[in-house]
Parts: C-alpha cells; sequence; structure tokens
C-alpha cells in the first residue's frame, strides 16, 4: 500500500522531505503522494506541509497500524520476528489466528483495533472496543510435549508484566494463573488455544487483551478492570508495547525452552505473583481450597498450604 511506503519514509526522515524525492524514490506520481499524505492525515498524522521543503512527520500520536508495529518490532533486532497481520477490525484474533495457522508455516503475529467478539476465558466475552486497547494473537509452533502448552501462558504473563514495566514506571503483578493486575485492577488477560494430532502439537495461540489508553469500561466490569492509562497516567503508544510484549516473549520463551519447564522462569514469575504468601481461595474443579500460597513448581502449578499440606493446583480460578 503506497501509504505505508510514504509513512516508512516520514518515519525514518528526521528532517523535512519533498514530496519530488517521495515521489521519485517510490516510482509514483507526486499526485498519488500528496493522496497518500492526505490520508495519514486523516488517519490522524500530524504532518507539516513546507513549500519548498516537502514535509516532515511531527509528534507521534498513539496510532497503530502494519508500519508502526512492524518498525517498533523491528527496532528490538530479533532474530526470530513473527509475520505480522494487522486487521481494523475482527470477531476475534484468536479465531482469526486459527484460520491463518494452516496457511502461514511460520510464527505470525495478528493485532486489531477492534473486536467485535473478543473472547475470554471461561466462555466470557472480553470487551475490545476500537483505539485505546491491544488485541493480539501470536501464533507458534513449537516442537515440545502437548501437556506443556498450559506452561506457555504463564511465559506470556510474565512476558506481559516485563514489556508493562519497561515502558511504565509501575509494577504489574500476576494473578495466578494468568490475569495481570495492577492495584487489585485486571489490566490484561490471556487465552491461549491450541491444535494438535498425532505427532504433538500443530500450534499454540497466546490471544492476548490489553487495556492501555481506556478511559471507561463498560459497567459489568467496571469495578474490576483498569488500564495501563488509568493506573499510570499515561497515554501510551499500542505499537511500542506491542513490541515490547513480542521482545520479552521471545526472550523468556528462550529461556523456557532451555529446560522445557518453568524452572528458568519460576524467580521472575513469582516477583511477579499478586498470591504470594497471601490466602487464596482456589475454585477447582475438584471442590474449594483455602489456604496460603507458596509460589508456582517448575510445572507452573500453584503450590498452596492448606492446613499444613501442600496442594498444586493445576486448574482452576484464585480468588484472593
Ligand atoms: C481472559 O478472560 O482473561 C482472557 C482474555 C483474552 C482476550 C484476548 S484479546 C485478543 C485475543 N482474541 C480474543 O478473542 N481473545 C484474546
Amino acid at each position: 500500500m503506497l501509504k505505508n511506503e510514504v509513512l516508512k519514509i516520514l518515519l525514518s526522515n528526521n528532517i523535512h522531505v519533498s514530496g519530488q524525492d517521495i515521489s521519485e524514490s517510490l516510482g509514483v506520481s507526486r499526485t498519488a503522494v500528496w493522496k497518500a499524505i492526505s490520508t495519514l492525515k486523516k488517519e490522524g498524522y500530524n504532518i507539516e506541509s513546507v513549500n519548498n521543503k516537502g514535509y516532515l512527520l511531527l509528534a507521534k500520536s498513539d496510532i497503530l497500524n502494519q508500519v508502526e508495529i512492524e518498525q517498533n518490532i523491528n527496532s528490538y533486532k530479533l532474530s526470530n520476528a513473527p509475520q505480522i497481520i494487522y486487521l481494523d477490525e475482527v470477531d476475534s484474533t484468536n479465531n482469526y489466528a486459527r484460520l491463518m495457522a494452516e496457511k502461514i508455516n511460520s510464527d505470525f503475529l495478528v493485532v486489531a483495533d477492534k473486536q467485535t467478539l473478543g473472547k475470554g476465558r471461561m466462555g466470557r466475552s472480553w470487551s475490545s472496543p476500537a483505539g485505546v486497547g491491544i488485541f493480539m494473537s501470536l501464533c507458534i509452533k513449537p516442537e515440545m510435549a502437548v501437556e506443556k502448552t498450559s506452561m506457555i501462558t504463564l511465559v506470556t504473563a510474565v512476558s506481559l508484566c516485563d514489556a508493562i514495566e519497561e515502558l511504565y514506571p509501575i509494577n504489574a503483578t500476576i494473578k495466578w494463573p494468568n490475569d495481570i493486575v495492577i492495584n487489585s485492577k485486571k489490566i490484561s488477560g490471556i487465552l491461549t488455544e491450541m491444535s494438535s494430532d498425532m505427532d504433538g502439537i500443530k500450534y499454540i495461540i497466546s490471544g492476548m487483551g490489553i487495556n492501555v489508553n481506556n478511559k471507561e469500561f463498560p459497567d459489568d466490569i467496571k469495578d474490576m478492570a483498569s488500564s495501563l492509562l488509568l493506573e499510570t497516567g499515561i497515554l501510551a503508544d499500542r505499537s511500542k508495547l506491542i513490541a515490547a510484549v513480542i521482545y520479552h516473549f521471545y526472550k523468556n520463551m528462550n529461556i523456557f525452552l532451555k529446560t522445557g519447564d518453568m524452572s528458568g522462569l519460576k524467580e521472575n514469575y513469582e516477583n511477579h505473583l499478586v498470591n504470594i504468601g497471601k490466602d487464596v481461595k482456589i475454585l477447582d474443579p475438584k471442590g474449594i481450597y483455602q489456604g496460603v500460597a507458596l509460589g508456582i513448581d517448575e510445572t507452573g502449578a500453584l503450590l498452596v498450604n492448606a492446613e499444613g499440606k501442600i496442594k498444586r493446583i493445576i486448574s482452576g480460578e484464585v480468588s484472593v
């Protein structure tokens, strides 16, 4: 798309670039360049046009698109960066990733500005309005046993905390297994889905929803949910946060793959675990336990001291 090519030129120059130079380097007419600039301005880019000098991109605002996401991810110089698929709107990035997983052999990331049918865990929905959040699904194809899939959710949770703490002066915490909580309010959730056959895992989709620049929430979740903007006062560039999450995910995934379990990430995970040392109630499919959370073991199970007995919790919900 010409608009994207023009944007790449503006992003890589901090002096004015003439319409003539842009048209020559892209091999298109000056009218086409002018139209692309108009479209970018309509999308919210603040582009200064000066006679005889050309175009200059002024202070950037939070605009999500393919070019911004790719450029920010490229800045981390990952050796195995995923292919990016950006959509203005989709039912669910997890659903879209499932469709694409059969067609794309490498890792890829589906990002949407808005979801019309965002899915949460346990059949719940995920509020996904346009312009303020991050809704993305990373599809990976690791060679590992099917039973280890749930640990990828924990790897993702640690990575979300690492990324938030890289960009914001705030501590992000994890409510076991994978809710990201700040000041007792949920900021981010993870929905991991996978497909396997006789040979093992075909793909894993790690779906992440992050409340970034939201100023308000629907009535049914407004007491439990918050956003990074509401908790820090900082209006963030979503593309930068997406790139940071992807960088930390691959960094943590490399640590995970060395042992094939959570032992290398246990300390990082427990440093973020909000439940540690606290009374927890486990709503386990087998029953309700009360106890003190001790941490996780190398499989990612929550260890709880329940009346002197150490219980390993492998699924269910924890209420603090
Ligand atoms: C949760 O219930 O905590 C998990 C929420 C996961 C939401 C994300 S948004 C991107 C991806 N697509 C979906 O439909 N769901 C996940």
